[in-house]
């Protein structure tokens, strides 16, 4: 079948093979009974193990119930298979602030510092809890966070969501690299699920890096990130590739034939000048820029339609994974938003962190019980 396991030693839906499509919910907790927002993750424990074999949300299901009562699902996915929907949770840093919880804040999970050229809108940024929703039919990532939604009333309300279609990133060597709205390949020089020994080092928290509750877990970096495409559709062919730094057909790094070769930092051309620019995408990204610096990218295409101005609303909701922020996205953004000289061309708009824990054990754990 093309369903993913739920339980595991790490969540689903981060080195999973990315799925063609996403919706991404942030929640904010409205209750301040701390045994409903428990009680809540239980049902919604429950609901996703079985959205994610491809089975209704409730036991009973969307048809089969009393005609009095409203249905235990909505009733979009009825037919449909379970599309490798996966489902993650993460928890946000202003979570802790309440529920008694102040004391298991990992240090990792403090706010993200301002970063020169954000142009943030706080009604899209953070959220107490959040849940990526990642599947191969649009429907069926919809009908989960749909669904979660629903059972939450009363006890969450939706903060912001984001549906994404076309990966922008490979996660496994098994998978052909994807293209972003620039047009560019995305995701060559990726984490992959086949390098066990560079996700130990750079995507889960290892013991002792923080609480426990952690361990085996991974922070997520979300940032909704508008790309100006009608600006990039007007720049020369050349000037593209040298604000990424690498070949638009092939996504060779410039100056080189293949697409996985390594980058060229140092080889200069007929003029004296560095052939990749100081300025480049995959310079001022790149791991020996940053202190080795490495993280699980993940993230997807959107278009919300237009502005009303004749402009697509479109870019990428950048999605990573990392063992700590701190020493992966943090200073990897700093660098690039410094100089990169693809922020002609984009503007951050939203910005999240959260917590994600690692995998359930079992039919008896539930989501944050190693918290509450
Ligand atoms: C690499 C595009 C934002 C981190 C790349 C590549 C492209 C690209 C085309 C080369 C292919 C690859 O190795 O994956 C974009 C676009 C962005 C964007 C269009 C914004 C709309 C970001 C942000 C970060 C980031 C916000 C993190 C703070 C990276 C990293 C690499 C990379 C770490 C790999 C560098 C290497 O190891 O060679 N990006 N990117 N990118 N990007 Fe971005």
């Amino acid at each position: 079948t093309d369903a993913v396991a739920f339980t595991g030693e790490h969540q689903a839906g981060i080195v999973t093979p990315a799925q063609d499509r996403l919706h991404f919910v942030a929640f904010d907790v409205i209750t301040k009974d701390r045994d409903r927002l428990v009680q809540l993750l239980k049902d919604w424990t429950a609901a996703a193990a079985r959205m994610t074999q491809g089975r209704d949300a409730g036991e009973i299901g969307a048809v089969a119930g009393i005609p009095e009562a409203p249905p235990d699902d909505t009733g979009e996915a009825i037919g449909l298979p379970a599309a490798a929907l996966t489902l993650t949770i993460g928890f946000g840093p202003s979570l802790f602030r309440r529920f008694g919880l102040g004391a298991r804040q990992p240090a990792a999970l403090a706010p993200l510092p301002k970063f020169t050229g954000d142009t943030l809108d706080a009604s899209l940024c953070d959220g107490d809890i959040a849940i990526q929703a990642c599947a191969n039919d649009p429907q069926v990532a919809v009908h989960a966070i749909r669904n979660l939604a629903r059972i939450g009333m009363g006890v969450v309300s939706v903060r912001w969501s984001q549906l994404g279609f076309g990966r922008t990133s490979s996660t496994s060597t098994g998978q052909a690299t994807p293209r972003n709205l620039f047009g560019f390949k995305d995701g060559t020089r990726n984490l992959k699920a086949e390098e066990p020994d560079l996700l130990r080092e750079h995507l889960w928290v290892q013991p002792g890096d923080g609480p426990d509750w952690m361990t085996g877990g991974s922070y997520l970096v979300t940032r909704k990130i508008r790309m100006l495409v009608e600006t990039w559709d007007r720049s020369p062919l050349a000037e593209q590739e040298m604000i990424i730094g690498r070949t638009k057909g092939i996504g060779a790094p410039v100056g080189m034939a293949d697409e996985f070769d390594d980058v060229d930092f140092t080889s200069v051309g007929a003029d004296g000048e560095p052939l990749l620019a100081p300025v480049a995408h995959v310079r001022l990204a790149h791991p020996d820029t940053n202190n080795g610096a490495r993280m699980l990218r993940r993230g997807y295409n959107f278009v919300d339609g237009s502005d009303g101005l004749g402009r697509l609303n479109a870019g990428l909701f950048f999605i990573a994974y990392q063992r700590d922020p701190r020493t992966a996205f943090i200073p990897v953004q700093r660098s690039l938003s410094g100089r990169d000289e693809l922020n002609e061309y984009i503007r951050h708009v939203s910005s999240a962190l959260f917590a994600c824990p690692p995998g359930l054990s079992g039919p008896s754990d539930f989501w944050g019980k190693a918290l509450f």
